[in-house]
């Protein structure tokens, strides 16, 4: 598949069928983000697969942050990967210059992403969830206490094939512009 169908076809899946999604592509998705850029190469990263009902239970409760959930169908969710910041250890100088965490979310991001692309090659759906409530998520789960949880991805089989909803996007000209502003 081209990398422009593969990008048509990633949407953000929020109803799965109730099927267990194998520890085993679970792993591959985090298989393939581990190989994602990073700056310096620091790889500022831990991630958790979470797909056991107890942690699973303890991950959807603190999608609850004090009343605000991006995730309310998080029950119906087969699997979960947490991504963790780790700190980042840049080379010399340059984190002097912008401090050692200052890539590290944009290489999460970017370590989601492959994520997500690769679910979509396997057949998967997803869906990254940043409101996560961080003192009830890094309890549950043993993250210690140091760490930053930065977005949770949901995994599983979507519910539907009807294919990709219609994107809705900016217009390249309200976003590009050649050579200043
Ligand atoms: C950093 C980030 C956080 C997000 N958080 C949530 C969330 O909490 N709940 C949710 O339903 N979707 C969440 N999304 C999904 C976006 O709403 C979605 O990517 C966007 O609307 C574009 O739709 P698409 O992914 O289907 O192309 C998040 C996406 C990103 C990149």
């Amino acid at each position: 598949m081209d990398f422009k169908n593969l990008q048509n076809l990633r949407e953000s899946c929020r109803v799965y069928k109730d099927t267990k999604v194998p520890r085993e592509l679970l792993t591959e998705l985090v298989e393939v983000a581990r190989f994602s850029p990073s700056g310096c190469n620091s790889q500022p990263w831990h991630f958790i697969i979470v797909d056991e009902k107890e942690a699973h239970d303890k991950v959807v409760e603190a999608f609850d942050d004090n009343g605000l959930t991006g995730c309310p169908w998080g029950d119906k969710v087969p699997a979960f990967i947490v991504i963790c910041e780790e700190k980042a250890k840049l080379m010399p100088g340059v984190a002097e210059h912008y401090g050692s965490q200052h890539f590290a979310q944009m290489d999460i991001g970017m370590a989601a992403m492959a994520i997500c692309y690769e679910a979509t090659a396997l057949g998967l759906g997803t869906c990254m969830i940043g409101t996560i409530n961080q003192e009830k998520i890094k309890k549950s789960l043993g993250i210690p206490e140091d760490k930053i949880v930065r977005l949770v991805i949901t995994v599983g089989y979507p519910a539907t094939n009807d294919g990709p909803r219609k994107k809705i996007r900016k217009n390249l000209d309200e976003i590009l512009s050649y050579n200043k502003w």
